[in-house]
C-alpha cells in the first residue's frame, strides 16, 4: 500500500499527524480488512453507506411493465439478521479504531438496516450526535400499492466517544440552506431534515446506457455532510466507496479523501470519477470558515474602554422593547435592583438562558435608531483583525 505524508500536505494548515496513510487513493479489499490495517486513531470523519441489506423478495414492475433496476447486487446480501449484524458490528469496529479521538462518523440507511445500526454503534461506544432525515424531492413511489411511498433515508451522527471535541461548522450550515422555511437564510440553525434530490440527470454515471451503480449517493448530500463535520486538510475516509461520492465531494472542499472498494467495476469508474475532479484554486477565505467560538472574546466592559458605549447610558432589551437597564462603569448592567452581566439581566428578564449581545439595544446618537449592542462587539474585531 503507497503511503504518503499527512504533513506533505499544501493547504497551508497545521498537520497534527504524522501517521502513514495512503492519501487520496482508493484501496481496493474488503473494508474490515483494509481498515485494521490502518493506524488507529488517523482519521478526522468517515461516511459509510454500507449495504442496506434490503432482502428483496421478488423483481418489482412498474404499471406500463418495465421493470424497476432495484437493488439486488450480490453484495447486498445476508443470511438472515444475524449475518447482517456480525458484519455490521465488524466494520463499525474497524472505523472506530481508525477514528481520531475527536472524529466523528456518518452512516446512511433506510428502514430496513438503520435500526440495527443504530443499536450496534451506540453499543460499540459511539455517542449519536443527531440524525438526520434525507426527504428525496423525487422518491420512487410505492409501484405495487401496497404501502407508504418510501420518501426518505436516515443518517445518523455519531463522534467517536462521548465528550470529545467534534468538528461542527455551525455558522456555516447556518449560512448554507437558503430556503427560509427550513432554516436557512434568515438566520436560523440548519435542521435535520435536509430535502435533496436523489442522484440523477448527468451526475449518474452510467455503463452501457445504464445505471453503473445502483446506489449512487448524490453529491449535496455529501456536500453538507462533509461541510459541516470536517475543516480543509481534514482526511475522510469512505469504506463503500462504491462510485467515488464521498471522495468527489471531499476532493471539492479540499480535504483529503480514502476510499474501500472490494469491486473491480465501480473502483475503476471511481478512479476516472475522481481524477476528472478539478477542485477550484484553494482560498483560506473561501474554504475555512472561522466559528464563533474561534473569534476573539470582547467582554463587554471593553466597550466602554473604547467610548463605544458611556457609563449612565440606558440600553433597551429588544428592538421594540419597553424594558431598560443601566450601564454601570464596571460592564454590568442595572435593572430595577438586579445588577449583573448583560447575559444575567437578560437571562433574568427572559426568566431563561440568553445571550445579552442578541437582545441589548443602544440608541444610536446620529439617527436616534435603536441598534444592537453585538453590532458594536463586531465593528471591534473588526478593528483588532
Ligand atoms: C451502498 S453502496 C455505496 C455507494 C456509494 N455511496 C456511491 O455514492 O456510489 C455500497 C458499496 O460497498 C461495496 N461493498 C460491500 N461490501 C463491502 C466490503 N465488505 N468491503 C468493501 N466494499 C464493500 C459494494 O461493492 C458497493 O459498491
Amino acid at each position: 500500500m503507497a503511503a504518503a505524508r499527512l504533513a506533505s500536505l499544501d493547504f497551508g494548515i497545521d498537520i497534527v499527524s504524522e501517521a502513514d496513510l495512503p492519501l487520496d487513493q482508493i484501496i481496493q479489499g474488503d473494508c474490515v480488512e483494509v481498515l485494521n490495517g490502518l493506524p488507529e486513531n488517523s482519521i478526522d470523519l468517515i461516511f459509510a453507506d454500507p449495504p442496506y441489506n434490503l432482502q428483496l423478495q421478488q423483481e418489482l414492475w412498474r404499471p406500463n411493465m418495465t421493470r424497476v433496476d432495484a437493488v439486488d447486487d450480490e453484495w447486498d446480501q445476508f443470511a438472515d439478521f444475524a449475518a447482517y449484524d456480525a458484519f455490521t458490528e465488524a466494520w463499525l469496529r474497524a472505523c472506530r479504531r481508525v477514528l481520531k479521538e475527536t472524529g466523528a462518523i456518518w452512516v446512511i440507511g433506510s428502514y430496513h438496516n438503520i435500526f440495527r445500526v443504530g443499536r450496534l454503534m451506540q453499543d460499540i461506544g459511539f455517542w449519536i450526535l443527531n440524525d438526520v432525515v434525507w426527504i428525496k424531492t423525487n422518491p420512487m413511489p410505492n409501484f405495487r400499492g401496497v404501502r407508504f411511498t418510501n420518501a426518505h433515508e436516515t443518517l445518523i451522527w455519531a463522534q467517536k466517544k462521548r465528550g470529545a471535541r467534534y468538528t461542527f461548522n455551525y455558522q456555516a450550515m447556518k449560512r448554507l440552506h437558503s430556503d427560509a422555511s427550513k432554516g436557512g437564510g434568515t438566520g436560523k440553525q440548519m435542521r435535520s431534515d435536509w430535502e435533496l434530490p436523489l442522484c440523477t440527470g448527468d451526475e449518474r454515471l452510467k455503463l452501457n446506457g445504464q445505471k453503473a451503480h445502483a446506489t449512487q449517493k448524490p453529491e449535496g448530500l455529501l456536500y453538507r455532510v462533509i461541510l459541516a463535520s470536517s475543516n480543509p486538510g481534514d482526511v475522510v475516509l469512505d469504506p463503500f466507496f462504491g462510485t467515488g461520492t464521498t471522495g468527489a465531494v471531499a476532493k471539492k472542499l479540499h480535504r483529503h479523501w480514502i476510499g474501500i472498494e472490494r469491486d473491480d467495476t465501480y473502483l475503476s469508474l471511481a478512479s476516472q470519477r475522481l481524477a476528472a475532479v478539478q477542485p477550484s484554486q484553494f482560498k483560506q477565505e473561501v474554504f475555512v470558515f472561522k466559528s464563533k467560538r474561534s473569534r476573539p472574546r470582547i467582554p463587554f466592559g471593553a466597550l466602554l474602554e473604547r467610548s463605544l458605549l458611556r457609563p449612565g447610558q440606558t440600553l433597551y432589551f429588544g428592538l421594540k422593547g419597553e424594558v431598560k437597564a443601566q450601564v454601570l462603569a464596571d460592564g454590568s448592567l442595572k435593572w430595577d435592583s438586579f445588577v449583573g452581566s448583560i447575559h444575567q439581566v437578560a437571562s433574568r428578564i427572559k426568566n431563561a438562558p440568553c445571550n445579552g449581545w442578541e437582545h441589548w439595544y443602544y440608541e444610536d446618537p446620529r439617527t436616534g435608531q435603536r441598534r444592537v449592542i453585538d453590532e458594536l462587539r463586531e465593528r471591534m474585531r473588526q478593528e483588532s483583525s
